[in-house]
């Protein structure tokens, strides 16, 4: 996100937290404080990277002191656990139509407040693709005014694919995902191995594991990969320890599949 921001132009103050853990509203807060300026405060809900959840709650407090609008990634966390933009008071906050929904990937839906609305309406917007008075005259205005040709088939995969989620409903949704990662993590850690996220903010749908001295991570992965057909992700971010990371999302959110993958692991690295 700060990279993001960079490359159009931000002036970036980053508040970090070591990999992990959470980051500190406190220190939020106190960024905010120091540069009364902020127009924007960024954060990721579920950290793909990590497998921590941030506190959106008490950062969205924060910020809602301030005249900054608040835009959190929920591409994670959409479908596989509660995203709730009133309650942190979200501005802009978007996801992905692949991961715990379990459509293809290809589109993100995105929840715009009226306070961002607001905002939109009294700027002038710098590109065409996300010139969100032009798209609202798409999306909502009638007769529709046109801006991009929808990618009809994307939409009809995702229509399907919310279908899914209200016939299952919402939370039980949810729990399927806290289950099947709460079986993995418990597995994992009964192996020897480490959780990398601290477990009050550990997201169930995407795992990082500390990858224990001396074991060569990529090789473990490839190895999963060939002899039981499952993929694992390695680290993302260089300046944290190396991990591997595994995702229980969409319909791969199941006891049976996190046991499979924690066979796999137990095979390959022949754990008890
Ligand atoms: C937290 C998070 N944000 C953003 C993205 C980017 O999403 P996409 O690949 O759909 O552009 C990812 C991708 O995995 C992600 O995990």
């Amino acid at each position: 996100l700060a990279h993001l921001a960079r490359l159009r132009g931000g002036d970036v103050i980053e508040v970090a937290a070591a990999p992990g853990k959470s980051i500190e509203p406190s220190d939020v807060e106190r960024a905010l404080r120091a540069n009364a300026d902020v127009q924007l405060v960024a954060v990721v809900d579920g950290e793909t990277s990590t497998g921590v959840r941030q506190p959106l709650a008490e950062i969205g407090r924060a910020v809602d002191e301030t005249d900054a609008l608040l835009l959190v990634d929920c591409v994670t966390s959409l479908g596989g656990s509660p995203v709730e933009p009133q309650l942190f008071r979200g501005d802009y906050c978007y996801s992905c139509s692949q991961k715990c929904l379990g459509a293809p990937p290809g589109l993100a839906p995105v929840v715009i407040s009226e306070r961002a609305w607001e905002r939109i309406t009294h700027r002038q917007a710098g590109w065409f693709t996300f010139d969100f008075q032009l798209l609202e005259d798409y999306w909502r205005g009638r007769p529709p005014r046109y801006h991009h040709t929808p990618p009809a088939l994307m939409l009809y995969a995702f229509e399907e694919a919310l279908r899914q989620v209200l016939d299952e409903g919402l939370e039980v949704r949810w729990e399927r995902h806290n289950e099947a990662g709460r079986h993995l993590q418990a597995g994992l850690e009964a192996y020897g191995l480490s959780i990398l996220a601290d477990e009050a903010i550990r997201l169930p749908q995407l795992t990082a594991v500390i990858v224990p001295e001396g074991i060569d991570a990529r090789h473990v992965q490839q190895r999963i990969r060939r002899e039981h057909a499952i993929e694992i992700g390695g680290a993302l971010d260089p300046t944290a320890p190396p991990v591997w990371r595994i995702g229980l999302m969409g319909v791969n959110a199941t006891v049976a599949v996190a046991q499979r993958v924690l066979d796999a692991f137990g095979d390959v690295c022949e754990l008890a």
